[in-house]
């Protein structure tokens, strides 16, 4: 029997293309990215490609590329993050049809503190921006509202969305796991803070999402010890590598020329919440991270975390990490 396969929004297979670009890596060039020889700066290019044209596909600035092992882990990073870089208060939004993968930090956060707002959708599935303004509080943390649609494909007006939270300085989040590859998706040109990707909808293997931040906005990681960065390492390698990409895409008119402009003007534009004293991703989490180590070794068996409850630079108010 012939099996048509008609459920491409649930996933993809791979394509011969992907699997060829990635199949060198699982022995010839195996190295680890980390590695200062030959074998691990080979590995450390390819990283550095890859982010590279993820950034040139989402327009944002190559440093704020993270990869993660698929979209709820993305989605996740965000939510939890900004919570962790908020001390674990503040206001959230999502709206009423985002994904599981959404909605169940929200509601996790929401056990733990924080104040959660459903954003209601019409009857085609829409948010309106007027309702937005109004769920907006001063101490909203995140708000979070899906590009397309799982289940209608209803599209949100992302850009009027985006531009409601950033006339009031407050992060904008969307899931685009349903949409990229399929409509265009710009978060320059959105406004946009950090989206959400998941590769296995676009002919990539099982295992591979992406968070993308535009802004400096300040998130802090929930993995720890594997590296620089939210999720995973970076190095100062991956950015010569970078430069060099782009200077190929401007001198090959592009992507295409609309894209490679915003892509050339993507820096990464000043933090939310920096006049609310947010804290920023690596520096703070490598000293947080320092103390709560340095805790641990020492052998105290106390649950309570030395830093619980005062305000020090480990950053650890409420718990830890
Ligand atoms: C809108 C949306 N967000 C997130 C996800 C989760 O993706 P992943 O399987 O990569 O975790 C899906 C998967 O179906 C989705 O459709």
């Amino acid at each position: 029997m012939r099996r048509i396969y008609l459920d491409y929004n649930a996933t993809t297979p791979a394509d011969p293309s992907v699997i060829d670009a990635m199949l060198p890596f699982f022995d010839e060039r195996f190295g680890n990215p980390g590695s200062a020889h030959a074998l691990g700066r080979e590995a450390a290019e390819a990283i550095a490609r890859a982010r590279s044209q993820v950034a040139a596909l989402v327009v944002c600035a190559f440093e704020d590329v993270y990869f993660t092992g698929c979209a709820t882990e993305a989605n996740n990073l965000v939510l939890f993050g900004r919570a962790a870089a908020s001390d674990w208060r503040g206001h959230i939004v999502v709206s009423a049809v985002e994904h599981p993968s959404v909605r169940e930090p929200a509601r996790v956060l929401a056990n733990r503190g924080i104040d959660v707002t459903v954003l209601p959708v019409d009857e085609t599935g829409l948010a309106d921006p007027d309702d937005l303004a109004r769920a907006i509080r001063p101490d909203t943390i995140v708000v979070s509202i899906m590009h397309a649609n799982n289940e209608t494909g209803t599209i949100q007006p992302v850009a009027e969305l985006a531009a409601v939270c950033r006339e009031r300085d407050i992060p904008f989040h969307s899931d685009c796991s349903q949409s990229a590859g399929k409509i265009p998706v710009d978060l320059s040109a959105w406004g946009a803070d950090f989206a959400t990707f998941a590769g296995h909808k676009v002919y990539v293997p099982k295992g591979i999402g992406v968070l993308a931040r535009r802004t400096e906005t300040p998130l802090v990681p929930m993995l720890h010890g594997g590296g620089p960065g939210t999720r995973s390492a970076r190095r100062h390698r991956e950015r010569a590598v970078h430069r060099r990409d782009r200077a190929r895409i401007r001198a090959r008119g592009g992507i295409d020329a609309q894209r490679a402009r915003s892509l050339a003007s993507a820096e990464r534009p000043a933090a939310h919440g920096a006049r609310r004293g947010g804290r920023r991703i690596e520096r703070s989490s490598g000293a947080a991270v320092a103390e709560h180590a340095q805790h641990f070794v020492s052998g105290s068996r106390r649950r309570r975390h030395p830093c619980k409850g005062a305000r020090s630079s480990c950053g650890n108010r409420r718990g830890l990490p």
